[in-house]
């Protein structure tokens, strides 16, 4: 892995190349834009991807996971196999960014930047394919559907995304709407938090409102419940390990005067260490238990394990890091100190595969932005960016400078 010191790939081609196609890969990027597609529907994407690879006279796979797409790079040596994904999808919202290129489909909109993910890894693709007598071994890409639901890494990983040919190293990455466009930022080891579901029904007796001492109030059991769970980061969880336990959704109840029998809890439990998540777990079950003795109330609890924490390979990171280093200048290149307890299903890859995730630089000047809102927009310097560190990366990572 990694060059020596000796660099055989020529910064100046991949720029070359990189320029030569930024324009084009915008216009990608402006079209998938204008037609935002949600998780598993991304059929005009996925066409969009499959027309590109064909025109690069790249091989590929439709239909992997739903809607997702995998193509190959074949270099002329023999060597490892990298990947390279990117998230297709996009989000159920109204578009207020006033861009020319715009949603044209009410409620759907590209604001996680997926379009400008897959434009970069499409960029990457003709680069790299223009490149095949420098590679050693080969490029997989990896277009994924579904990433804001969360399940799309999986669905591919099913369809066998990972095997044949066995992925050595995958390189994952997005868009940071408060990063200066140009730059590119990495975590240390944890990138992402770790995402689990939870509903909870609790059950009591029915009644009337004036007569609580013949009911058993499931109300204020869930009022107590609620605030007992606050307990479980606060006085389980080493302070030095973030979690959070959130819950979104309350269902219970018909009318001020009934008591009602049965009330239900939607929650979201985030962490950044697989022990804590297991602790949350167990705690919840322990204070549900209590409520049984203590209150009378019954319960039962549906905890399911969804994104693990993600986490960068220390080997793949540190020649990642040289190889955005050295195409992109030291200062362009960043140490992010501050998580963030949002989730990204590429952890499905990272769980398996040795793996790097990203971050690129998307900021506008004077925008104010971010992610998930409906003005969100991404600073296309972002593309070139991210291809050239992509590009890169995978030829060191595959040693084709060694
Ligand atoms: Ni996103």
């Amino acid at each position: 892995m990694g060059g020596g010191r000796t660099t055989l790939v020529d910064n100046r081609e991949i720029d070359r190349r990189t320029d030569k196609i930024t324009q084009e890969v915008i216009a990608i990027r402006r079209a998938i834009h204008e037609n935002p597609e949600l998780g598993f529907e991304e059929h005009e994407t996925a066409a969009r991807v499959a027309k590109l690879l064909t025109e690069q006279g790249i091989p590929f796979q439709t239909g992997i996971g739903g809607t997702g797409v995998v193509g190959m790079i074949e270099g002329v040596a023999p060597g490892p196999t990298v990947a390279i994904r990117a998230d297709m999808d996009a989000l159920p919202m109204d578009e207020e960014s006033g861009v020319p290129f715009a949603s044209n489909t009410p409620g759907k909109m590209h604001a996680c930047g997926h379009d400008a993910h897959t434009a970069i890894a499409l960029g990457a693709a003709m680069v790299l394919v223009g490149m095949r007598n420098q590679l050693k071994g080969r490029v997989k890409l990896i277009f994924q559907p579904a990433e804001e639901l969360l399940v799309g890494a999986e669905a591919m990983i099913k369809d066998g995304v990972l095997e044949n040919p066995n992925i050595d190293f995958a390189l994952g990455y997005h868009n940071l709407p408060s990063m200066a466009a140009g730059k590119v930022g990495y975590h240390g080891d944890v990138t992402y938090a770790s995402a689990d579901a939870f509903d909870i029904t609790l059950r009591g007796v029915s009644g009337h409102g004036a007569h609580p001492h013949m009911a058993v109030d499931v109300i204020t059991a869930a009022a107590y419940f609620i605030t007992e769970l606050q307990t479980v980061v606060s006085r389980e969880i080493s302070p030095v390990h973030p979690a959070v336990v959130s819950i979104g959704k309350i269902v219970g109840g018909t009318a001020r005067n009934i008591l009602p029998d049965t009330l239900s809890l939607e929650g979201t439990v985030r962490t950044l260490d697989p022990q804590a998540r297991v602790q949350v777990e167990e705690a919840m079950r322990r204070l549900l238990e209590g409520f049984k003795t203590g209150m009378r109330i019954g319960y039962k609890l549906d905890y399911r394990n969804g994104v693990p924490v993600m986490r960068n390979d220390p080997k793949v990171l540190a020649s990642v890091a040289k190889s955005a280093r050295d195409i992109l200048g030291d200062d362009a290149v960043i140490e992010l100190t501050e998580y963030s307890m949002a989730s990204e299903d590429f952890a499905y890859f990272t769980e398996r595969v040795p793996s790097v995730h990203l971050r690129i630089g998307s900021k506008i000047d004077g925008l104010d932005t971010a992610a998930h809102r409906s003005n969100y927009d991404c600073n296309e310097l972002a593309i070139p960016t991210g291809i050239r560190v992509l590009v890169r990366s995978a030829l060191d990572l595959l040693g084709s400078n060694s």
